[in-house]
């Protein structure tokens, strides 16, 4: 076993009762974090296996019900094909070794994105982990693989429309609730924290609709060295802010 530490202070100081239900995170800096240790990009993205891992393990033991990883986006796949192609593979790799994981920590495994793009061998190994996580319940990882926000809310427009054009919807009937159910998430509820490593402070086309009200947590850790206790230290940061929605403050403490 590899040592991995828990920092018992840290998790002492988060409040069980008031836990984020769903944490999404955008991990970024695998490049620049190999750059640094002048490796090959590559090298960045198998190093942030290890993190994956641990944030994965870190989130379940706290009780977050649903953790969505950034993975791949739309527009990674205009990166040089040997550092696409490596991406593929080491996913295919990761999903193979992690599978009896996820299942001895009872851990669900999702995905969204425009999965048919995705190697045939990716998408079949990705399915099959789905396939038998799916009686999983202590927790849901939500992988976003080949994901834009914008490409989503496009099918989900498409959607709507074929619906109301065959006469099974009306255009009175298009609420907030209605566009969040054509959405790949439309069983996940929306994250409530969504943190960004690597240092950029952008949201780069992920869970553009999701996000409307979620509390963003920028690190400046390169993705291979964030770790549990990160982690925490952002969820206790969540914990100590006052989400308003609109209110005042005043109305907001009154509850
Ligand atoms: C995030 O790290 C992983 C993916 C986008 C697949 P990057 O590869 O973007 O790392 P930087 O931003 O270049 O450091
Ligand atoms: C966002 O990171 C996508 C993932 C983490 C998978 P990028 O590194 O691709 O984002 P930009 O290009 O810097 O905005
Ligand atoms: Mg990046």
């Amino acid at each position: 076993m590899e040592n991995q530490e828990e920092w018992p202070e840290l998790k002492a100081q988060i409040d069980k009762l008031r836990l984020p239900k769903h944490i999404a995170i955008i991990m970024d800096g695998n490049g620049r974090w190999a750059q640094q240790h002048g490796m090959a990009r590559v090298f960045g993205h198998q190093s942030g296996v290890k993190s994956v891992r641990e944030v994965t393990e870190a989130a379940a033991e706290i009780g977050i019900k649903f953790l969505t990883l950034y993975a791949f986006s739309t527009e990674n796949w205009n990166r040089p094909d040997e550092e696409v192609t490596a991406l593929m593979t080491l996913l295919v790799k990761t999903i193979q070794a992690e599978l009896p994981t996820l299942n001895k920590n009872n851990i669900r495994l999702q995905s969204i994105g425009d999965l048919t793009t995705l190697p045939d061998a990716t998408r079949l190994e990705l399915f099959d982990a789905i396939d038998k996580t799916k009686e999983n319940s202590r927790m849901t990882l939500i992988l976003a693989l080949s994901y834009s926000a914008k490409w989503e809310i496009v099918e989900a427009i498409k959607n709507i429309s074929r619906k109301v054009t065959a006469g099974s919807l009306i255009i009175d009937d298009i609420t907030d609730e209605l566009v969040s159910s054509e959405l790949a998430t439309r069983d996940i509820p929306d994250p409530e924290l969504l943190i960004r490593t690597g240092g950029e402070t952008r949201i780069s086309n992920f869970l553009l609709w999701q996000i409307a009200y979620a509390e963003l947590s920028f690190s400046k850790i390169f993705w291979p060295d964030y770790r549990k206790k990160d982690l925490y230290e952002s969820i206790i940061d969540f914990q100590q802010r006052q989400r308003r929605f609109g209110k005042t403050g005043e109305q907001v403490a009154e509850i």
